[in-house]
């Protein structure tokens, strides 16, 4: 049976728990042969050419080293400074250094001279995001004949956020050369097939250049989701209990409204508290009997649009909590740090609102995981952007508009007031969704897709 091959930039074990990344395909490679190749966390002096292979937690996992300079061109510079703020639509926040190409494309060759050598001539290959559009490309270049699939986890951008990233053609070229693309959500198959269909010659320049061929490249949508069974497990489990506990004893009978996302600006984070701060403003009887906890562990922060971001939401956490806050009480906790799923599990179990507004984002596995958290008998309510890839699957969610903070705000209203009989008949279609949506199956559909069969038989394994 053939092997599958994970590649991403972070290998399991290495990356902040904030990630869904990590977390949903080491369950892939729990019951299949194969292994998992990507950046090792390492920085080093020289260029490495081999890969080294560890065992990390019964996990095969292939690891480079990279140089600070490449490591810095291509993650921090083309990935995280010009493709990441593209893909979410914000060319506001892009910065773009011709340099950092260079880079980009330095490491994805470096990946693909030292897994080369790894591969079986059936192995089934899967590369994940963003920061290695280009491997399949250079796989290829060295002679690879394997099936090889690209998995988008974040959005695809409109046409014209995509013309404005340097090489954005060549980068288009890459994606051809893989057998099979997937996105998150159909938008972003519907915003692909658009750029695939009507590469204008403008795209290319006034010289006509060769329309990119797409014809053996299959695209479709394969939205990812949680383990939502685990996730109800551990929202039960005693370390959740004993969140709750703690929780309980410091808000009394205070509404809690939860927010956990990586600190990004994709995320909607000042609107999101801005909305909060109309809601107070607006219901003065909500004061005292609501509680916003934000969670929001440091991402990229090396990044001055991060640490910009980091600055905005101080100030206004700072300014919300001046304005409504008394000696006794205070309407919000901000906490910037990371925890581990059985103590999110507990904070999601208690939340009366799951608080999930990005501006743009690929899926968002914080709302299926709070759906998931849910008690049956008495379940929060989920508070859904419609730019999220959840909105598609989720539409029992109240879904808001994240750039309008009075929706929003009014849509937290209607959160908190909704009666127990509404909140049950809404969480029953989420988590039928969340089911639906899990990633087992998530992982299958998408392998079963790249090579036909193979994903039955490892399922059985
Ligand atoms: C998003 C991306 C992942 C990434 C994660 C954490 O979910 O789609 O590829 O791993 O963010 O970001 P980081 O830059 O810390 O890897």
């Amino acid at each position: 049976m053939s092997r599958i091959v994970i590649v991403s930039n972070r290998t399991p074990g290495k990356g902040p728990a904030a990630g869904g990344l990590a977390v949903a395909l080491r369950k892939v490679l729990g019951n299949r042969e194969g292994f998992w190749f990507g950046w090792s966390g390492k920085l080093t002096e020289q260029p490495q050419a081999e890969a080294r292979i560890e065992d990390i937690d019964g996990l095969t996992v292939a690891q480079v080293d990279l140089t600070r300079e490449d490591h810095h061109a291509y993650y921090a510079g083309f990935s995280n400074s010009i493709l990441w703020p593209s893909f979410h639509l914000r060319l506001d926040l892009a910065t773009i250094e011709s340099y950092w190409y260079e880079g980009y494309r330095r490491v994805n060759a470096q990946f693909a001279k030292a897994l080369m050598p790894l591969l079986r001539p059936d192995d089934i290959i899967w590369v994940h995001d963003y920061h290695l559009i280009p491997l399949a490309s250079e796989l290829r270049n060295l002679g690879a004949r394997n099936r090889i699939g690209f998995y988008l986890h974040i959005p695809f951008p409109t046409a014209d956020a995509l013309y404005a990233i340097p090489h954005h053609a060549e980068l288009m070229r890459d994606v051809s050369r893989y057998d099979l693309v997937g996105f998150q959500a159909q938008r972003d198959v519907a915003a692909f097939t658009d750029f695939a269909q009507h590469q204008a010659p403008s795209t290319f320049g006034a010289r006509a250049i060769e329309a990119i061929d797409f014809s053996r490249t299959d695209v479709a949508a394969f939205p990812i989701g949680s383990d939502p069974e685990a996730f109800s497990r551990l929202a039960a489990s005693p370390a959740a209990k004993k969140m709750i506990h703690r929780m309980r004893r410091s808000l009394g009978d205070q509404a809690l409204i939860l927010g956990v996302d990586r600190l990004d600006y994709s995320k909607g984070l000042p609107q999101r508290v801005e909305a909060y701060e109309k809601l107070l403003a607006n219901n003065p009887r909500l004061r005292r009997n609501v509680h916003l906890l934000q969670v929001a562990p440091p991402s990229r922060d090396t990044i001055k649009e991060y640490q910009e971001t980091s600055d905005t939401l101080d100030a206004i956490c700072g300014r919300v909590m001046g304005h409504f806050s008394e000696p006794d009480w205070s309407p919000l906790t901000y906490v910037k740090r990371a925890y581990g799923q059985p103590s999110l599990a507990g904070l999601y179990r208690m939340a009366r609102v799951g608080l999930v507004t990005p501006l743009r984002d690929g899926m968002n596995l914080v709302a299926h995981e709070y759906v998931a958290s849910q008690d049956p008998a008495d379940p929060g309510v989920l508070v859904l952007s419609r730019f999220a890839g959840a909105a598609e699957i989720f539409p029992e969610a109240l879904l808001v508009n994240p750039f309008d903070t009075d929706e929003t705000s009014e849509a937290l209203r209607m959160a908190l007031d909704m009666p127990l009989e509404e909140r049950k008949e809404r969480w029953q279609g989420l988590m039928a969704a969340a089911r639906t949506h899990n990633v087992d199956d998530w992982a299958l559909r998408f392998l079963d897709r790249l090579a036909p069969g193979t994903a039955d038989a490892g399922s059985h394994s």
